[in-house]
């Protein structure tokens, strides 16, 4: 199932996260795809807001792999794997068992390849159009199991 949509302004892209965020539950996994700049972070914000954490609390983790957003329905953990170098770090991570407890939104999920493979997870690819448009893809997915 996929769904493209099209924004035109940083909070028309949080929007979009805003509204996935009521379709979540624990365990789920995004995986963000996107250049510098293309919004990741932004859809992070509105995912943190639709899920009752306050957004100016997010920003992208940028000393820290991992940053964890708690006072919402559900925890949300937030990841940026843009400065990852050595494929190790990503186990130290324990990503695996942080999922389990909440919602875990991965940018530059590129990175991962194939070490995280969650059995549920929805993959969000923004790409930057002309000025300030940005093209959203959504789609979920159901690895075999
Ligand atoms: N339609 C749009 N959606 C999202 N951001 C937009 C849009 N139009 C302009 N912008 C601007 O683009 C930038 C997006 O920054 P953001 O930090 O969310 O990107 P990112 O994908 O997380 O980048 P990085 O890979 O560096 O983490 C912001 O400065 C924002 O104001
Ligand atoms: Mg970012």
């Amino acid at each position: 199932m996929t769904r493209t949509i099209t924004t035109h302004s940083e909070d028309e892209t949080a929007a979009v996260g805003r509204e996935l965020a009521a379709t979540l539950s624990a365990g789920d996994v995004l995986l963000l795809y996107g250049d510098l700049g293309a919004g990741k972070t932004a859809f992070v914000r509105g995912l943190a807001e639709g899920l009752g954490v306050e957004r100016d609390e997010v920003s992208s983790p940028t000393f820290t792999l991992i940053q964890e957003y708690r006072g919402g329905r559900l925890p949300l953990f937030h990841v940026d794997l843009y400065r990852i170098e050595d494929p190790r770090e990503f186990d130290e991570l324990g990503l695996d068992e942080i999922a389990e407890d909440g919602v875990l939104a991965i940018e530059w999920a590129e990175k991962l390849a194939a070490r995280l493979q969650p059995s549920r997870y929805v993959s969000v690819h923004i790409e930057h159009g002309d000025g300030d448009t940005r093209t959203i893809l959504t789609g979920s997915s159901a690895l075999p199991s």
